[in-house]
Protein backbone atom coordinates (compact mmCIF):
# COMPACT_ATOMS: atom_id res chain seq x y z
CA UNK A 1 0.00 0.00 0.00
CA UNK A 2 1.19 3.68 -0.75
CA UNK A 3 1.33 4.96 2.64
CA UNK A 4 2.04 8.52 2.03
CA UNK A 5 -0.90 8.34 -0.30
CA UNK A 6 -3.61 6.43 1.99
CA UNK A 7 -4.36 6.21 5.95
CA UNK A 8 -5.35 3.25 7.88
CA UNK A 9 -7.16 4.25 11.38
CA UNK A 10 -10.56 2.75 12.96
CA UNK A 11 -13.69 3.69 11.78
CA UNK A 12 -16.17 5.55 13.87
CA UNK A 13 -19.46 5.52 14.81
CA UNK A 14 -20.41 8.82 12.41
CA UNK A 15 -18.76 7.08 9.20
CA UNK A 16 -21.52 4.38 8.86
CA UNK A 17 -23.21 5.95 6.10
CA UNK A 18 -19.97 5.87 4.05
CA UNK A 19 -19.46 2.23 5.36
CA UNK A 20 -23.10 1.56 3.83
CA UNK A 21 -21.89 2.89 0.61
CA UNK A 22 -18.54 0.90 0.56
CA UNK A 23 -20.46 -2.22 1.20
CA UNK A 24 -23.31 -1.55 -0.75
CA UNK A 25 -20.88 -1.05 -3.86
CA UNK A 26 -19.06 -3.83 -3.31
CA UNK A 27 -21.27 -6.31 -2.74
CA UNK A 28 -24.56 -5.56 -4.94
CA UNK A 29 -25.73 -9.41 -5.23
CA UNK A 30 -25.60 -9.75 -1.18
CA UNK A 31 -27.33 -7.57 1.44
CA UNK A 32 -24.83 -6.36 3.92
CA UNK A 33 -26.04 -3.30 5.36
CA UNK A 34 -27.81 -4.79 8.07
CA UNK A 35 -24.51 -6.78 9.68
CA UNK A 36 -22.58 -3.36 8.68
CA UNK A 37 -24.95 -1.38 10.93
CA UNK A 38 -24.64 -3.49 14.14
CA UNK A 39 -21.08 -4.32 13.53
CA UNK A 40 -20.88 -0.78 13.74
CA UNK A 41 -22.04 -0.10 16.92
CA UNK A 42 -20.09 1.23 19.36
CA UNK A 43 -18.05 -1.62 21.31
CA UNK A 44 -19.61 -4.66 18.94
CA UNK A 45 -16.51 -5.21 16.20
CA UNK A 46 -12.93 -6.15 17.97
CA UNK A 47 -11.65 -4.64 15.02
CA UNK A 48 -13.50 -1.78 12.59
CA UNK A 49 -10.38 -0.34 10.36
CA UNK A 50 -10.74 1.66 7.30
CA UNK A 51 -8.08 2.94 4.76
CA UNK A 52 -8.68 6.84 4.08
CA UNK A 53 -7.82 8.80 0.93
CA UNK A 54 -7.88 12.20 2.90
CA UNK A 55 -10.80 12.74 4.70
CA UNK A 56 -12.90 9.86 2.86
CA UNK A 57 -13.15 6.14 3.38
CA UNK A 58 -12.25 3.79 0.49
CA UNK A 59 -11.69 0.51 2.38
CA UNK A 60 -12.36 -1.24 5.50
CA UNK A 61 -12.36 -4.32 7.46
CA UNK A 62 -14.25 -5.77 10.24
CA UNK A 63 -13.34 -8.15 12.83
CA UNK A 64 -15.58 -9.88 15.21
CA UNK A 65 -14.60 -11.33 18.43
CA UNK A 66 -16.20 -14.78 18.99
CA UNK A 67 -15.92 -17.80 21.41
CA UNK A 68 -15.15 -21.40 20.66
CA UNK A 69 -17.01 -24.17 22.53
CA UNK A 70 -15.01 -25.87 24.88
CA UNK A 71 -12.23 -24.70 23.84
CA UNK A 72 -9.59 -22.17 25.50
CA UNK A 73 -8.44 -19.54 23.53
CA UNK A 74 -9.74 -16.02 22.03
CA UNK A 75 -11.39 -16.45 18.39
CA UNK A 76 -11.86 -13.60 15.79
CA UNK A 77 -14.13 -13.54 12.72
CA UNK A 78 -12.96 -11.53 9.48
CA UNK A 79 -15.38 -9.71 8.06
CA UNK A 80 -16.75 -8.32 5.55
CA UNK A 81 -14.28 -6.78 4.07
CA UNK A 82 -14.33 -4.13 1.40
CA UNK A 83 -12.01 -1.80 -1.18
CA UNK A 84 -13.58 0.59 -3.31
CA UNK A 85 -13.36 -0.42 -7.12
CA UNK A 86 -10.71 2.40 -8.31
CA UNK A 87 -8.82 1.81 -5.19
CA UNK A 88 -7.68 -2.41 -5.64
CA UNK A 89 -5.03 -4.26 -6.35
CA UNK A 90 -2.45 -1.58 -4.22
CA UNK A 91 -2.56 -3.76 -1.12
CA UNK A 92 -4.80 -1.56 0.54
CA UNK A 93 -6.90 -5.38 1.30
CA UNK A 94 -3.80 -6.50 2.91
CA UNK A 95 -2.90 -4.03 4.82
CA UNK A 96 -6.34 -3.59 6.22
CA UNK A 97 -6.07 -7.77 7.04
CA UNK A 98 -2.33 -7.05 8.22
CA UNK A 99 -3.36 -4.13 10.79
CA UNK A 100 -6.78 -6.22 11.98
CA UNK A 101 -3.83 -8.95 12.86
CA UNK A 102 -1.91 -6.40 14.82
CA UNK A 103 -4.53 -4.77 16.74
CA UNK A 104 -6.21 -8.56 17.72
CA UNK A 105 -2.33 -9.72 18.35
CA UNK A 106 -2.36 -6.61 20.65
CA UNK A 107 -5.95 -7.43 22.34
CA UNK A 108 -4.81 -11.50 22.78
CA UNK A 109 -7.06 -13.12 19.98
CA UNK A 110 -5.21 -16.32 19.22
CA UNK A 111 -6.85 -17.08 15.67
CA UNK A 112 -8.71 -15.37 12.92
CA UNK A 113 -11.10 -17.52 11.03
CA UNK A 114 -12.74 -16.40 7.80
CA UNK A 115 -15.50 -17.65 5.61
CA UNK A 116 -14.77 -16.39 2.45
CA UNK A 117 -12.96 -16.87 -1.47
CA UNK A 118 -9.78 -19.26 -0.44
CA UNK A 119 -7.78 -17.69 -3.06
CA UNK A 120 -7.89 -14.25 -1.80
CA UNK A 121 -7.77 -15.41 1.80
CA UNK A 122 -4.66 -17.53 1.11
CA UNK A 123 -3.22 -14.54 0.04
CA UNK A 124 -3.49 -12.77 3.34
CA UNK A 125 -2.15 -16.15 5.21
CA UNK A 126 -4.98 -17.83 5.96
CA UNK A 127 -4.74 -21.88 5.60
CA UNK A 128 -7.56 -24.51 5.46
CA UNK A 129 -9.67 -25.48 8.57
CA UNK A 130 -12.38 -27.22 9.71
CA UNK A 131 -15.32 -25.58 11.15
CA UNK A 132 -18.34 -26.06 12.77
CA UNK A 133 -21.00 -23.35 13.15
CA UNK A 134 -24.30 -23.57 14.71
CA UNK A 135 -25.66 -22.19 11.52
CA UNK A 136 -26.45 -24.40 8.69
CA UNK A 137 -24.46 -23.14 5.58
CA UNK A 138 -24.25 -24.68 2.15
CA UNK A 139 -22.58 -27.68 1.46
CA UNK A 140 -20.15 -26.35 -1.11
CA UNK A 141 -18.82 -23.19 1.54
CA UNK A 142 -17.89 -25.87 4.26
CA UNK A 143 -14.35 -26.23 2.66
CA UNK A 144 -13.83 -22.34 2.77
CA UNK A 145 -13.66 -21.93 6.22
CA UNK A 146 -9.94 -20.78 6.42
CA UNK A 147 -7.93 -19.61 9.35
CA UNK A 148 -4.90 -17.86 10.74
CA UNK A 149 -2.91 -18.24 13.99
CA UNK A 150 -2.11 -15.77 15.79
CA UNK A 151 1.25 -16.15 17.27
CA UNK A 152 2.30 -19.40 18.41
CA UNK A 153 1.08 -21.95 16.12
CA UNK A 154 0.30 -24.66 18.49
CA UNK A 155 -2.85 -22.82 19.84
CA UNK A 156 -4.78 -23.60 17.15
CA UNK A 157 -8.68 -24.30 18.12
CA UNK A 158 -11.22 -26.57 16.56
CA UNK A 159 -14.86 -27.21 17.35
CA UNK A 160 -17.77 -25.32 17.02
CA UNK A 161 -17.51 -21.60 16.40
CA UNK A 162 -20.34 -19.67 18.16
CA UNK A 163 -20.82 -15.95 16.98
CA UNK A 164 -22.25 -13.08 18.39
CA UNK A 165 -25.67 -11.67 18.12
CA UNK A 166 -24.67 -9.04 15.19
CA UNK A 167 -24.00 -12.64 12.79
CA UNK A 168 -26.43 -14.32 14.08
CA UNK A 169 -28.84 -13.77 10.66
CA UNK A 170 -29.35 -16.90 9.41
CA UNK A 171 -29.27 -15.15 5.48
CA UNK A 172 -25.49 -14.14 6.22
CA UNK A 173 -24.70 -18.15 6.66
CA UNK A 174 -27.33 -19.32 3.54
CA UNK A 175 -25.80 -17.67 0.47
C1 LIG B 1 -11.28 -8.40 -1.97
C2 LIG B 1 -10.83 -6.94 -1.91
C3 LIG B 1 -11.19 -6.38 -0.54
C4 LIG B 1 -9.31 -6.88 -2.11
O1 LIG B 1 -8.90 -5.52 -1.98
P1 LIG B 1 -7.50 -5.02 -2.63
O2 LIG B 1 -7.14 -3.74 -1.99
O3 LIG B 1 -7.60 -5.05 -4.09
O4 LIG B 1 -6.54 -6.18 -2.11
P2 LIG B 1 -4.98 -6.36 -2.35
O5 LIG B 1 -4.47 -5.25 -3.19
O6 LIG B 1 -4.38 -6.64 -1.03
O7 LIG B 1 -4.93 -7.72 -3.15
C5 LIG B 1 -5.51 -7.75 -4.41
C6 LIG B 1 -5.15 -9.05 -5.07
O8 LIG B 1 -6.10 -10.03 -4.64
C7 LIG B 1 -6.72 -10.54 -5.79
N1 LIG B 1 -8.11 -10.86 -5.48
C8 LIG B 1 -9.10 -10.01 -5.20
N2 LIG B 1 -10.24 -10.71 -4.96
C9 LIG B 1 -9.92 -12.01 -5.11
C10 LIG B 1 -10.64 -13.19 -5.01
N3 LIG B 1 -11.94 -13.19 -4.67
N4 LIG B 1 -9.98 -14.37 -5.22
C11 LIG B 1 -8.67 -14.37 -5.53
N5 LIG B 1 -7.92 -13.26 -5.65
C12 LIG B 1 -8.54 -12.11 -5.43
C13 LIG B 1 -6.63 -9.45 -6.84
O9 LIG B 1 -6.74 -10.00 -8.14
C14 LIG B 1 -5.26 -8.91 -6.56
O10 LIG B 1 -4.26 -9.73 -7.11
P3 LIG B 1 -3.24 -9.18 -8.21
O11 LIG B 1 -2.79 -7.83 -7.73
O12 LIG B 1 -2.17 -10.21 -8.25
O13 LIG B 1 -4.06 -9.13 -9.43
C15 LIG B 1 -11.51 -6.11 -3.04
O14 LIG B 1 -11.21 -6.75 -4.27
C16 LIG B 1 -13.02 -6.00 -2.89
O15 LIG B 1 -13.50 -5.11 -2.21
N6 LIG B 1 -13.77 -6.89 -3.54
C17 LIG B 1 -15.22 -6.86 -3.46
C18 LIG B 1 -15.68 -7.34 -2.09
C19 LIG B 1 -15.15 -8.73 -1.78
O16 LIG B 1 -15.15 -9.61 -2.63
N7 LIG B 1 -14.73 -8.94 -0.51
C20 LIG B 1 -14.20 -10.23 -0.07
C21 LIG B 1 -15.30 -11.17 0.15
S1 LIG B 1 -14.80 -12.84 0.38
Amino acid sequence: MNIDRYQLRPARPQDLPALEQLYRAAFPEEDLIGVVRDLSMEGIAAVSCAAWDADRIIGHVFFTGCTFEGTEGKPALLGPIAVEETYRRQGIGAALVQEGFRSLTADDVTEVFVLGDPALYGRYGFTPTPVATPYAIPDEWQPAWRSKTLGDASRAMSGTLLVPPAWQHGDLWSG
